[in-house]
């Protein structure tokens, strides 16, 4: 056993495609999901491990954070069966993102993944295996079910799926090889609607899935839309891509609206933006189009040959929905680095 270990990861956030909203036992998903990995927006984590007790330091942008400690617990607690040396060890976390923290984008995928990159760098030392990317997806998907889609590869695909060999409930699989030149450098850039906590968290609208009178309809055509989509990723089809996008931000949302107790998380601006998209896009046939995940903010995804024409949508029509004019531009990225 070493005395003491040191590492430093980096890990994005991602955007589904197909979303995943609902779930069952420990972090297991009611559906299958795909999502692209992002590049900007990513957490930076440097963890110091010392032969001890089992306990852990927070800091976050150098500032303790005892707010952070009950989910960084509950991580720890539910990883130490598949990788009980962590109870030899105690560990102090450093952690930082590279997206404003009040932003309304959601970190705890980038940084469930960036921990669990830390740790499985420490597995790999004290072993001798080679860095194991599945697990590390797997015990990022134990601390947030999204985050195991944050590790390794361009787009992917978390969730039993019987047109997907390989596909896992219990983490995600690189699908890189999957995508069509055109999703090179494929743009992501966020609109800051609302960037202020969310008033229902994730947690509790995966519950309301549980009992909601359309559930069952809505896991099968999450199967469907991922059959179709990846068809259309393979074949550069924007047109099957754009339709089963955006029909699958609209459905998460009217999950929400159909749940008891119901809810609603876009904003009039988010609504705004939407119809500026739409009628953009039949007047220009720049293939671009939306994407929400669970909150206000509003993804804009296409090709990069056309981010002129979008950087110019934004300017003129759309920051002015944006709180403080703000947006973040992102684009596809390739998963968790070590610093
Ligand atoms: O990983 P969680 O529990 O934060 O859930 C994420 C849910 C969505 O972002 C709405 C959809 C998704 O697949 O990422």
């Amino acid at each position: 056993m070493k005395e003491s270990l040191t590492t430093k990861w980096q890990a994005p956030s991602n955007i589904a495609l197909v979303k995943y909203w609902g779930k069952h036992g420990v972090q297991l998903p009611a559906n299958p999901s795909i999502s692209f990995t992002l590049d900007a927006c990513r957490t930076i984590t440097s963890v110091h491990a010392r032969k001890g007790s089992h306990s852990f330091s927070i800091r976050y942008e150098g500032v303790e954070k005892p707010e952070f400690a009950p989910k960084i617990k509950a991580y720890f607690e539910r990883i130490s069966s598949y990788c009980p040396w962590i109870n030899n060890y105690y560990f102090e976390i450093d952690t930082q993102n590279t997206f404003p923290h009040s932003s309304g984008i959601a970190s705890s995928a980038s940084s469930m993944a960036a921990l669990s990159a830390c740790v499985m760098d420490f597995e790999s030392t004290l072993t001798g295996n080679a860095l194991d990317y599945h697990k590390m997806s797997f015990l990022a998907r134990l601390g947030s079910g999204s985050a195991c889609r944050s590790l390794q590869g361009e787009a992917v695909l978390w969730g039993e799926h019987n047109d997907t060999d390989g596909s896992s409930n219990l983490y995600g699989i690189d699908q890189s090889e999957l995508l069509h030149p055109v999703f090179q450098h494929f743009q992501d850039t966020i609109l800051l609607v609302d960037k202020g906590e969310k008033v229902v968290s994730s947690t509790v609208g995966h519950d309301l899935m549980n009992n909601h009178a359309y559930a069952r309809a809505r896991f099968e055509q999450a199967h469907e839309n991922l059959t179709t989509l990846k068809k259309a990723l393979k074949a550069g089809d924007l047109k099957t891509f754009i339709k089963i996008t955006e029909s699958e931000a609209l459905t998460l949302h009217a999950m929400m609206m159909t749940s008891h107790p119901y809810f609603i998380l876009m904003k009039p601006n988010t609504l705004s933006i939407i119809e500026e998209i739409w009628a953009f896009r039949k007047n220009t046939d720049v293939p671009v189009c939306f994407t929400l995940d669970a909150g206000a903010n509003v993804h804009m995804l296409y090709p990069s040959e056309h981010k002129m024409s979008v950087d110019q949508l934004i300017h003129n029509k759309l920051a002015k929905y944006c709180q403080n004019s703000h947006y973040i531009c992102d684009q596809i990225g390739t998963g968790a680095k070590k610093c």
